[in-house]
């Protein structure tokens, strides 16, 4: 009996020991690991306190990518700044970035608008910063049928060119009340503006386009598709003048009401939409009388970097995805 349960003992003790033995190598190896990836991560520029932080919104197989994908610290947060970043794009935001040479914002712009100035009707999606003075239509973002802005106002008391048009003549308030202070700053200068068209419904914007349509084969370069026009957005206004017979023509920017609109428009808010030489941006030949209303911040930067709106966007806003 003695000697069975000295057996049973030693018996108790090997498993015992075996049992530590485990235990420690179990922690030593647990260890190593965390301690090779902490080395990665502050390899890579990472403190604990940004490793935590970077826990609070990234998951276990995010966190993971950060040192598979090698991506340096300065550069995670660069992009951590932006408000649209998803940190699954951050390679293609990357790649583009890299070969294109752009800032982290316009890289994440890109990559989440890749057809905002190319490939014109072949990639369409909902106009963005909808109801807002930044909104977005063009060839690519189009507004439905039934959008209507809010706030429309009768622009009868700025030398509509048709009075009472009811058609032709609403703007958005913001828009108005730029306009009439454009034209009051060019009467001080002796010039007279007419104001030929704002908002228009997406039926009268079918009209016109078909119009277009039967008349030239070039119909594109000319008048936007329904649900493509700014005019629908009720921020936009075509300006004329007499001395071109008040017709919407280039040779308005030779006129002295040309050029003022020119030089001034953007103290007001507007930007000239679609400038000489940008046609390969905007999809559409030079039109020097039509304005759009962006607000005073964007038309003075968009005005004296000689971008379009596109690429005002692109440059310094945080578009949505
Ligand atoms: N002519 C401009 C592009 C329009 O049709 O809205
Ligand atoms: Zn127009």
């Amino acid at each position: 009996m003695k000697y069975k349960i000295k057996i049973v003992l030693l018996l108790l003790l090997i498993l015992m020991v075996l049992f530590m033995r485990n235990i420690s190598n179990y922690s030593n190896t647990s260890s190593n690991i965390i301690y090779v990836i902490k080395d990665e991560y502050t390899r890579l520029g990472y403190t604990q306190y940004d490793l935590d932080m970077l826990e609070s919104f990234l998951d276990e197989n995010q966190m993971k990518e950060i040192i598979k994908l090698n991506i340096p610290r300065n550069i995670l947060f660069s992009y951590h700044k932006q408000k649209s970043f998803e940190f699954d794009k951050i390679m293609l935001y990357e790649d583009v970035r890299t070969n294109k040479k752009v800032t982290f914002k316009e890289a994440i712009n890109l990559v989440n608008h890749p057809y905002l100035m190319s490939d014109f009707y072949e990639s369409i999606r909902s106009a963005i910063n909808l109801n807002t003075e930044l909104i977005l239509v063009n060839k690519n973002y189009y507004l439905k049928k039934d959008y209507i802005p809010e706030n429309l106002i009768l622009g009868d008391d700025l030398h509509p060119l048709i009075p009472n048009d009811k058609s032709r003549n609403y703007l958005q308030k913001e828009a108005y009340n730029a306009l009439k202070a454009l034209f009051i700053e060019a009467e001080n200068n002796n010039i007279i503006l007419y104001f030929s068209n704002g908002y228009r419904t997406y039926e009268k914007q079918d009209k016109i386009y078909s119009e277009y349509l039967s008349q030239s084969h070039n119909a594109d370069v000319y008048s936007a598709r329904p649900g493509h026009s700014e005019h629908q957005t009720g921020l936009a206004v075509d300006i004329t003048c007499q001395s071109v017979n008040y017709l919407l023509t280039e040779n308005f920017e030779k006129t002295a009401a040309g050029k003022f609109i020119k030089e001034n428009a953007h103290h007001f808010g507007f930007i000239e939409r679609y400038p000489k030489n940008k046609e390969y941006i905007t999809g559409y030949t030079y039109e020097p009388w039509h304005l759009r209303y962006v607000g005073k911040k964007a038309a003075s930067i968009i005005y004296l970097s000689n971008i379009t709106l596109e690429e005002y966007l692109i440059k310094y806003t945080n578009m949505p995805n």
